[in-house]
């Protein structure tokens, strides 16, 4: 996730925006970068790697007098981290940074370049400015050149744009990505991604609203809601409490990801969703060129998400596609067949038998494609291709929202293969492109449901034990379901295929063994149920997750009505993670940093 800082004053405006942007850096981020406005004159410095970076570029630059300065974390979606694409983005006067993602970013570069645009980076971000320089030839001023600009994008963005024309003045425009401004009794005014890097500060901060868009300069504050209406800012007082910031506000990084999720999947979906066809910039189709099988590879929360991806592209893309545990796959002398594609799945991009397996692969001469939340790791640089969940940082040990990107990805992925194997009609693609769409509002946290599991997980405490059971594609989230819970509670918890329970595990049936089970109302509905009752008849203590009532259960999630199983699968995701969450908070657990693991297994 990228951060945003910002400030207008006469104090030391480089120390201000490095000090904010290391507040920033719990947002994880791979490159920085700044740039000032004194006396007329702009200075910009940009790093990759961490701040220290920044720090040693910018240490003789000093800031004694009045400025205006931006700053900016990149965390890559859009573009390598590099120097070059790390933000502000220089126009020919004018510096803009951006968080988020600007979906038509293409059109208006092309139109940009055709009437003979240089373009420096490989980033979305820099068409803001170059867009703006454009209109400021045309404008009457440069807010009105910035209020085109702003109505010009489509997609998700907070900015902040300074320019030579107006040295008092920051312009900025939310929709989509956090922002807010804050003031001090010192008429000092600051711009931040969110409000730990403005404690000790400001004293008051205004949240800005999608749609928001204005100035500020030295003697005002100037905001106009997307109607084009001025509006008064609501200040209110500033927290105090950094962790809690970090959090923002939430108890643990885990439960702020799981609400998140909706979020970051808007933002792995942005610009990759056409009518009847998956755009995936960064895929060259010949990639796919002799493939008959892809053979897929993980660890963990990530095998899980590849496990279901093993469903889709053989249900929609038509293509043989299996899935291997890394650390089993890379010591069994496995077959690699040169028309399989290999795919690896990493959070980190750096698990070490993942990585191990990706590297056999290569050796072996197979085409590969690594599905990833952290550009620049190791699995990105060694495969031949890449496609980023843009997920942010994920500072909980046990995976969520990671988990849900690259699920995410992968049905986007199923549906690309479909349309160049053309294993799927046009129709069936534009029905399967509408359902992803709704995704985001499928995984949207309500007060509700939250509050009915935090309730009923004071049942679950105790136990010998958890099966979590589910068929087909929810074979794998029963699979993730008890993996959460396993991570975080320390309960024993198994995830089951249904159908397997008369193969043995109904032995352990009993009042003490909880069943969670997922009982998809658009997906073999009838035979799950009976296989919950083959649990129930034995007086194993039933907790159904379903959009329909389930009278053999002694417990019952109920989730929305979904128009198809796919949508039915993140509710109940969100069910599964939720309930982990807080049968954890119940046992008095670390939530973020359970015992043993780590977040990222990079040693075998
Ligand atoms: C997930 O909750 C766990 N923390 C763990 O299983 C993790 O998914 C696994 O270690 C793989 O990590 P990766 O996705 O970064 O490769």
């Amino acid at each position: 996730m990228c951060g945003i800082v910002g400030y207008l004053g006469k104090k030391n405006t480089k120390e201000i925006l490095l000090d904010g942007l290391k507040e920033l850096e719990y947002r994880g981020y791979d490159s920085a970068g700044i740039a000032v406005l004194q006396n007329n004159n702009f200075s910009s410095y940009k790093a990759i790697g961490k701040l220290v970076n920044l720090q040693e570029k910018t240490k003789d630059f000093i800031t004694d007098s009045f400025a205006v300065g931006i700053g900016h974390t990149r965390w890559a979606t859009h573009g390598k981290p590099t120097e070059l694409n790390a933000h502000p983005h220089l126009g020919e006067s004018s510096y803009v940074v951006h968080n988020g993602i600007i979906e038509n970013y293409a059109e208006l570069k092309s139109e940009l370049e055709a009437n003979g645009v240089k373009f420096l980076s490989q980033t979305d971000t820099e068409v803001i400015v170059h867009q703006f320089e454009k209109n400021l030839k045309t404008s009457t001023s440069a807010f009105e050149a910035f209020e085109t600009t702003i109505s010009e994008l489509k997609g998700a963005y907070a900015v902040l744009l300074v320019t030579k024309g107006e040295n008092e003045t920051i312009f900025f425009a939310k929709h989509g990505s956090p922002m807010l401004v804050g003031i001090n009794h010192e008429d000092e005014k600051y711009f931040a991604s969110s409000d730990t890097p403005l404690i000790g500060q400001a004293t008051d901060v205004n949240y800005f609203e999608d749609g928001d868009y204005g100035f500020v300069s030295k003697s005002e504050i100037a905001i106009f809601s997307k109607d084009g209406k001025r509006k008064k800012p609501q200040f209110s007082k500033i927290s105090t409490n950094k962790l809690s910031a970090q959090k923002d506000g939430y108890r643990f990084f885990m439960e702020k990801e799981i609400y998140e999720q909706s979020d970051v999947i808007s933002d792995t979906l942005m610009g990759r969703l056409g009518d009847d066809e998956i755009n995936f910039d960064e895929l060259d189709p010949k990639l796919f060129d002799g493939i008959n099988e892809i053979k897929l590879c993980a660890c963990g929360t990530s095998y899980h998400s590849a496990l279901s991806a093993t469903y889709m592209f053989e249900r929609y893309a038509k293509i043989r596609c299996s899935v291997e545990i890394a650390s089993e796959f890379r010591y069994r002398k496995p077959l690699m067949c040169k028309d399989t594609l290999f795919v690896v799945i990493s959070q980190s991009g750096e698990t070490a038998d993942t990585l191990e397996t990706l590297k056999m692969a290569k050796e072996a001469g197979l085409k590969t494609l690594v599905i990833c939340n952290v550009d620049n790791s190791s699995m990105v640089r060694l495969s031949d291709a890449c496609i980023l969940t843009r997920a942010g940082i994920e500072k909980g040990v046990a995976s969520t929202k990671a988990f849900a990107t690259q699920v995410t990805v992968f049905w986007m992925l199923s549906l690309y293969v479909a349309k160049l194997k053309n294993s799927m009609d046009s129709i069936e693609l534009a029905r399967q492109i509408n359902l992803l769409r709704e995704v985001p509002a499928s995984t949207k946290v309500t007060d509700s449901m939250h509050e009915k599991i935090k309730r009923l997980s004071k049942r679950y405490l105790h136990g010998h034990g958890f099966f979590f059971i589910g068929r087909d594609i929810f074979f794998p989230l029963a699979l993730e379901g008890a993996l959460k819970l396993k991570e975080i509670s320390y309960l024993h918890a198994e995830g089951y295929p249904s159908g397997e329970m008369k193969h043995g595990p109904i032995a352990l049936a009993d009042p003490e063994l909880f069943t969670i089970a997922l009982l998809p109302q658009h997906l073999l509905h009838e035979k799950s149920k009976s296989n919950v009752e083959e649990l129930s008849a034995r007086d194993s203590t039933i907790c159904a997750i379903s959009a329909v009532e389930f009278d053999k259960a002694d417990d019952f999630i109920q989730i929305s009505t979904c128009q198809d199983y796919m949508l039915e699968f993140f509710e109940m995701m969100v069910v599964v993670q939720l309930l982990s969450l807080e049968i954890s908070v119940r046992l008095g657990n670390d939530v973020d940093m359970p015992r043993n693991l780590a977040k990222s297994v990079t040693v075998e």
